[in-house]
């Protein structure tokens, strides 16, 4: 894939590396360019970085109307020698592919999506904060453009990738145990819907869960499948517990339950590197009150790119009384799990073959270049994407 670059002025674009004086926020902050690519006549059309700014949309716009959108999240890291480094963002590429094909958008090859978020990556590379625990949070998603107010496909697309640098998810990072709500009164997902997808209306049905939660002083609700037996999802997080023999429990990847990078990474390590067995299992939400109540579940918390590991200290209920788990605080092999994840994001600990993508330093953070030729690509059939291992 040719990329163009049609990149700021010198003058205009951050000149030194980040050091911000007050701890960052999450997802608040951009930085000066994103990639842009467009889907027309059954093509990916016209890759190119550009200054990160206002989109043109027609009001008629497919996505806003019935939310035919993808988005993906993936963190890169600034390594003490001086380089950028992203997370498995091969996984996530694949993933959006998946969501794509679960609401008709076309997919995009795998590797011209690792090539895209690399080169932004290197274009804003002086963007990456120097902070403990901050990252550049990736934000690549999909969106149908289409003016055109029937309920079906769109025939347009735009795909856009902008980076935020970001300070932890919880303002307290991992130091401060969270809260679930367990309530039957909301559902994230059904059987035969969307749940295993990213798309933008899961989240769009998922915020008035969390508003109630807040009321509840809880970060997030605990959600269960629609017949209120098993533990889906924590939030926007996969959850998992810990039993008091060591053995670590993700509820099985359904269709009703996002496939976590964070979640398949922990399996991938397993025991040999984490200390603890890792297996998926259905998860009956009385029996795990139960094992919570008698103390043989001792940790129980939440895995995502943006927390990480979110350790849960307590669930709350409807009535406002409150379940502890274990004496409350971040259990050891919750904090194992946070130490190595981050240790290999941050390469303080040998990674996993594969795992890190180096932003490699281009011609293009150092002066405009410009392409003309344009991508173009046939886009592969929707719901078929093709299976790619490494990227160039
Ligand atoms: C519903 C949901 N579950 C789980 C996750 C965690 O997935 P990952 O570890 O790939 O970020 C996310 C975030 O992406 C999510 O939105």
């Amino acid at each position: 894939m040719d990329i163009r670059f049609d990149l700021k002025p010198r003058s205009d674009r951050r000149r030194t590396a980040f050091h911000p004086d007050a701890p960052l926020p999450f997802g608040q902050l951009r930085t000066d360019h994103m990639f842009l690519m467009d889907f027309e006549d059954g093509q990916w059309i016209e890759p190119r970085i550009v200054p990160y700014g206002p989109l043109s949309l027609p009001p008629g716009a497919v996505a806003l109307h019935y939310a035919q959108e993808i988005f993906e999240g993936a963190k890169a890291f600034l390594h003490e020698d001086g380089e950028i480094h992203a997370f498995r963002i091969d996984k996530n590429a694949a993933r959006l592919n998946r969501s794509g094909a679960g609401v008709l958008i076309p997919p995009i090859p795998e590797d011209d999506q690792v090539q895209a978020i690399l080169a932004l990556l290197d274009v804003d590379r002086l963007w990456a904060p120097h902070q403990e625990g901050a990252s550049l949070y990736i934000r690549p998603f999909v969106f149908g453009t289409q003016d055109s107010l029937g309920v079906k496909p769109s025939s347009r697309y735009t795909f856009c990738i902008f980076l935020s640098p970001s300070g932890p998810y919880y303002p307290a990072g991992f130091h401060e145990p969270v809260k679930l709500l367990v309530t039957r009164r909301f559902h994230r997902a059904a059987p035969g819907g969307t749940g295993a997808f990213k798309t933008g209306g899961n989240y769009a049905a998922s915020l008035l869960a969390g508003h109630v939660a807040h009321e509840h002083h809880a970060s997030q609700v605990l959600f269960l499948d629609v017949t209120d037996t098993y533990i889906e999802e924590a939030g926007a997080m996969n959850h998992f517990h810990v039993t008091r023999r060591g053995k670590l429990v993700i509820p099985t990847f359904t269709d009703t339950i996002l496939r976590s990078i964070t979640s398949e990474s922990v399996i991938e390590l397993g025991e040999r590197h984490l200390g603890v067995a890792v297996k998926q299992a259905r998860i009956p939400i009385d029996e795990f009150l139960d094992g919570v109540r008698s103390g043989a579940i001792s940790e129980a918390g939440g895995f995502g790119t943006a927390a990480v590991v979110s350790a849960v200290g307590s669930y709350v209920f409807d009535d406002a009384t409150e379940l502890r788990v274990g004496d409350g605080s971040i259990g050891p092999h919750t904090r194992r799990i946070y130490e190595v994840l981050t240790g290999i994001q941050r390469g303080k600990r040998p990674a996993p073959e594969g795992w890190l993508f180096q932003a490699r330093r281009q011609e293009a953070s150092s002066a405009p270049r410009k392409v003309r030729r344009k991508a173009a690509r046939k886009a592969p059939a929707a719901r078929k994407s093709r299976p790619r291992s490494k990227p160039r």
